[in-house]
């Protein structure tokens, strides 16, 4: 007589990555998203996760499947009402993606970035000198300072406005998360932001010269239309910046830990660029990217079905033991390409070469300054939903 199959059911997870005391232990919510199974289904959320390196890469790759048109959050966006219209680029498939990526991809080209180099640098320099001489300040602030003032200089973004620009973006990465504590206070301190960055993304707006009246190039060629134009500008206000500000935290956060990163930093300014890299192998800030299922699939012997949210968790592959040795240690030395910080495929960041020019000139001008550093107080995390930082990051320094 034949026994009846046993029918088990997905791995489970136990723990709740949006909660308080989620949020502020991620590493261990990395380590159960990862550790339970390779896909791992959380009923509170009905979403699936994944942390394993191997199988994180593989859902960035497969666009057919896992498709970013519903959102990259943790809801359907196709089903749910969502707080702003979707963007053209982020939250699109291809072929409607293709165009917005071409244009996107020429704005931020490595032309660009190096013309903006120059003046980057110098901003760099005055900044760090204008902190470090107080021995002691908030690497936390000195991290948002910097991309705050020259992302949307080379935007033309209105100078009055700029206070706006944190609360608009941090409420994005707060929605793609649940209606939580975090998303609540989020909507109420944005309040005049979303109406600010709706009038910022006109024409008319935008300062000449800067990278928001290129994009309007697109369309006077016949190429994009005004909405697209706007909705571009947009994407930089909305995912340019506090990732850029996060990832230079933990790059300070790592270096004031780690006396003898900081060492061969200081010797040798140019290894900044692999500081940064290795900060955001270490501790990616946008830690979660969703996507949703266009059919029933199956995914590392998991069956899903179709129209179902997976949700990758990059600090978690990040540190995929199967993938990295060493994966807790911050360490300069190696190589750590590969790691999915900027996610990877036709929606891989397209802005990386940016954030990665601006992370260097920052910490390249604190290493000609600065003999050593170390931390002079517990770091305070920034709550969110989406995100990864701190509200604040005490730092002692001694000057060169
Ligand atoms: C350390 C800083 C940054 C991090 C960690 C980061 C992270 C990411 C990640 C993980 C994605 C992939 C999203 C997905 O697959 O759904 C992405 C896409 C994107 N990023 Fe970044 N980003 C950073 C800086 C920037 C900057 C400076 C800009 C603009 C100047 C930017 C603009 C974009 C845009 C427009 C996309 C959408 C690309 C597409 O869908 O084709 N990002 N970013």
């Amino acid at each position: 007589m034949s026994r009846p199959t046993a029918v088990r059911g997905p791995a489970i997870l136990g723990v709740d990555p949006f909660s308080r005391a989620g949020l502020s232990d991620p590493t261990a919510v990395d380590t159960a998203i990862r550790e339970t199974a390779a896909v791992v289904w959380s009923p509170q959320y009905g979403v699936w996760f994944t942390g394993r390196h191997e199988i994180v890469e593989q859902v960035f790759r497969d666009y057919e499947t896992f498709e970013s048109s519903a959102g990259t959050g943790l809801t359907n966006t196709k089903k749910s009402e969502n707080w702003r219209t979707p963007s053209v680029i982020l939250e699109n498939d291809p072929p409607g993606h293709t165009k917005y990526r071409r244009v996107m991809t020429s704005i931020l080209s490595q032309r660009v970035v190096r013309r903006l180099t120059e003046d980057f640098q110098r901003q760099a320099d005055d900044l760090v000198d204008s902190v470090v001489g107080a021995g002691e300040f908030d690497a936390a602030d000195l991290a948002e300072t910097f991309p705050l003032t020259v992302l949307p200089d080379a935007v033309g973004v209105a100078p009055e406005g700029r206070r706006h620009l944190l609360p608009y973006s941090n409420l994005n990465f707060q929605a793609m998360g649940p209606h939580n504590e975090f998303y609540d206070a989020a909507v109420a301190a944005a309040e005049e932001a979303s109406a600010f960055v709706n009038w910022q993304m006109r024409r008319d707006a935008l300062a000449p010269g800067g990278l928001g009246q290129t994009i309007y190039g697109y369309v006077d060629a016949g190429e994009i239309s005004e909405e697209d134009a706007g909705m571009l500008v947009r994407t930089f206000l909305s995912a340019g910046i506090d990732t850029t500000v996060f990832g230079i935290q933990f790059a300070l956060k790592a270096l004031a830990e780690n006396p003898d990163a900081w060492s061969a930093l200081r010797d040798d300014p140019a290894l900044a660029r692999k500081a940064f890299e290795e900060a955001l192998r270490w501790n990616p800030p946008s830690p979660y990217i969703g996507r949703t299922t266009a059919c029933a699939t199956d995914l590392a012997g998991t069956s899903i079905g179709e129209g179902e949210k997976v949700i990758m968790a990059l600090g978690a592959a990040n540190r995929d033991p199967r993938r990295w040795t060493d994966p807790d240690e911050y360490d300069i030395t190696r190589d750590a390409s590969g790691h999915l910080a900027f996610g990877t495929g036709i929606h891989g960041c397209v802005g990386q070469m940016m954030a990665r020019m601006e992370a260097s000139c920052l910490l390249s001008a604190l290493a000609r300054r600065v003999q050593t550093i170390e931390l002079a107080g517990e770091p305070v995390p920034f709550y969110s939903n989406w995100l990864r930082g701190f509200e604040a990051l005490p730092v002692r320094v001694t000057l060169r």
